[in-house]
């Protein structure tokens, strides 16, 4: 006969092992989400060496707290990253959350982070709207119209008088397509034709061939990291390039992580964004390196600089709040907070959470054999402009 006892001893010990292990009061654990695997990979890949790369560099202790950094992988289904932001709240008791490779997956954490009251970094999704669904994120990527428009006044100012847009058919490319556009326009340029195409397994030849019909002087084009290689493929076999079209974007489909692979189609593309990895700066010089030796050769691109910068915003709201992991207090600490990244001058700003940072205009360039975006022009520390233009 099973004893009242044992039957309180086994409804105990399941308890026991379903609790989660508790950090201590010393820990603060950085929840982190990615595309880990999957069509957006590569942007997980890079997030997590950029986060690593920073612990690395800066040890795994500020202000006497210990950091731990727990990496999931949520292969970009929006479900997967709203549970995993719970469980890494409910069980990993997780101080902050971090990554976020999609815009919808940044979306899916975002009630998850306002209920827990836990700052969401958003280091990688970039769509304008993204840090008003809570109060509790707070960006280290860019956004799409930051990037856009200042690619616009450069076409304006170079000669070029008409474009049609191509963009991937979510948040990001429908801001890029208007923030492109609108200041085209807005600046006497035409667009002959806006075209989105779908997100997932994108082909991109068909519109290929109608913009060739169109003889634009150039096609702009938003792509998320890891699907440039695939556009600009495609874009040479339709004969585009030959044709005389030029391509211009955001810095997103000459994404350094596949400019190797690209190879010399990607030559003379003109990009606006806010990292390449041969921006002139030590303390660049200094990340690039690093983080080549420390991931077997791997070039860092734009998401793997969200990263590392996602990292330094949560050490030094830290060492201001001397330890304090509370979600208001680093929340408060972070607002306004300024330093110097491997892409330049960087800060947050404190009414929107969103990064003002240096857009840099660059062109796909060889050097010493390889390709790199190299920058040109620098528009200084650009807000985002749809939240400027709310205010
Ligand atoms: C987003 C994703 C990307 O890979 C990128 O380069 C820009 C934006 C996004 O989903 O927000």
């Amino acid at each position: 006969m099973i004893s009242r006892f044992s039957l309180l001893a086994a409804a105990l010990g399941a308890a026991l092992l379903a609790a989660p292990a508790r950090a201590d009061d010393n820990t603060v654990t950085i929840g982190m989400i990615l595309p880990m695997t999957g069509p957006q990979a590569s942007t997980g890949k890079q997030e997590r060496a950029g986060a690593e790369l920073y612990i690395q560099q800066h040890g795994d202790t500020v202000a006497g707290k210990k950091i731990a950094l727990v990496v999931k992988d949520d292969a970009s289904a929006a479900d997967v990253t709203k549970r995993l932001a719970e469980e890494l709240i409910g069980n990993d008791h997780a101080a902050v959350l971090m990554g976020f490779g999609l815009t919808p997956l940044a979306l899916a954490a975002a009630p998850v982070a306002t209920e827990a009251k836990v700052p969401e970094i958003v280091t990688a999704a970039a769509t304008a709207m993204i840090t008003e669904k809570s109060p509790y994120i707070v960006r280290t990527s860019f956004t799409l119209p930051q990037a856009s428009a200042p690619m616009a006044e450069w076409s304006l100012k170079n000669g070029i008088k008409k474009v049609v847009t191509i963009v991937a058919d979510y948040g990001p490319g429908v801001d890029a397509e208007k923030w492109f556009s609108d200041t085209f326009e807005k600046g006497g340029g035409t667009v002959a034709e806006k075209i989105r195409v779908p997100l997932k397994n994108p082909d991109f030849a068909p519109f290929l061939q109608r913009v060739k019909d169109d003889a634009p002087d150039a096609v702009f084009v938003f792509v998320p990291s890891g699907q440039g290689a695939v556009f600009m493929k495609e874009f040479v076999e339709r004969g585009l390039d030959k044709a005389g079209i030029k391509l211009i974007g955001t810095g997103d489909v000459t994404d350094d992580d596949l400019l190797a692979d690209i190879g010399d189609s990607a030559l003379g593309a003109v990009t606006a964004h806010h990292y390449s990895a041969d921006h002139d700066s030590p303390e660049n010089k200094a990340f690039v390196a690093a983080f080549e030796k420390a991931n077997n050769g791997m070039r860092p691109n734009f998401m793997a600089v969200g990263g590392y910068d996602g990292m330094a915003l949560v050490y030094q709201a830290l060492e201001k709040t001397k330890g304090d992991a509370s979600g208001d207090a680093l929340l408060a600490a972070m607002k306004g907070m300024s330093w110097m990244s491997p892409r330049g001058p960087v800060s947050i700003d404190p009414e929107t959470r969103d990064i003002v940072q240096n857009i840099y205009v660059r062109k796909v360039e060889k050097k010493d054999g390889a390709l790199y975006n190299v920058e040109f022009a620098t528009i200084p520390d650009v807000k985002d402009p749809y939240k400027a233009a709310k205010h």
